[in-house]
């Protein structure tokens, strides 16, 4: 039986514990290993969104709803993170900064498809982009150390690979399209 409360108090422990990303994966896996009892515990996904279920300087816990076929630009957390994935698919592309005639860029550096009791470790320096490949909510518990909210970050523009610092604004306003998506069916 899987119980967030549990979840959290464990995850915290496990920071207090070792920093590193390394028991919190553990626990993830252990937590998306039953799907449904995530599903249990958190309910059946109805919309995109980004849930906060805990938030300190050392950990932060997210239930991240991506809306079907969703996908948001790249971006970085400046922070390791852990995606354990309970219901659905995040397709995630890894980029790295390379060097161009106007100073910085970023390509593609590879990719990694995650599904249902998948419980992928991102490292600190990690940009990512992520696409909801599949025409329904896919949902995600996300683990990062430390502040999520707190922690000034980056994000590229989509179109021009250009460094800019993170919208959050911007980003709620992805959830909130594809949720308009969704409610016109
Ligand atoms: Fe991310």
């Amino acid at each position: 039986m899987f119980d967030m409360d549990t979840f959290i108090a464990d995850c915290c422990d496990a920071v207090e514990q070792d920093p590193s990303h390394r028991t919190v994966r553990e626990l993830a896996a252990r937590a998306v290993a039953d799907p449904a009892a995530v599903l249990r515990d958190l309910g059946e996904p109805e919309r995109a969104g980004v849930i906060p279920l805990f938030q300190s300087d050392k950990l932060t816990v997210l239930n991240v709803i991506w809306g079907p076929l969703m996908n948001v630009p790249p971006h970085n957390h400046d922070m390791w993170a852990v995606i354990g994935v309970y219901t659905g698919r995040e397709d995630n592309v890894f980029w790295r900064r390379i060097a161009d005639e106007q100073g910085e860029t970023i390509e593609a550096a590879g990719a990694k498809s995650l599904t249902v009791k998948d419980a992928e470790p991102l490292g600190r320096d990690i940009i990512h982009s992520v696409v909801n490949p599949v025409d329904r909510l896919t949902a995600a518990i996300h683990l990062y150390g430390g502040d999520f909210f707190d922690t000034p970050r980056s994000e590229w523009d989509p179109e021009n690979h250009r460094e800019r610092p993170f919208d959050t604004d911007r980003t709620r306003s992805y959830f909130e399209r594809s949720n308009r998506l969704l409610n016109a069916g």
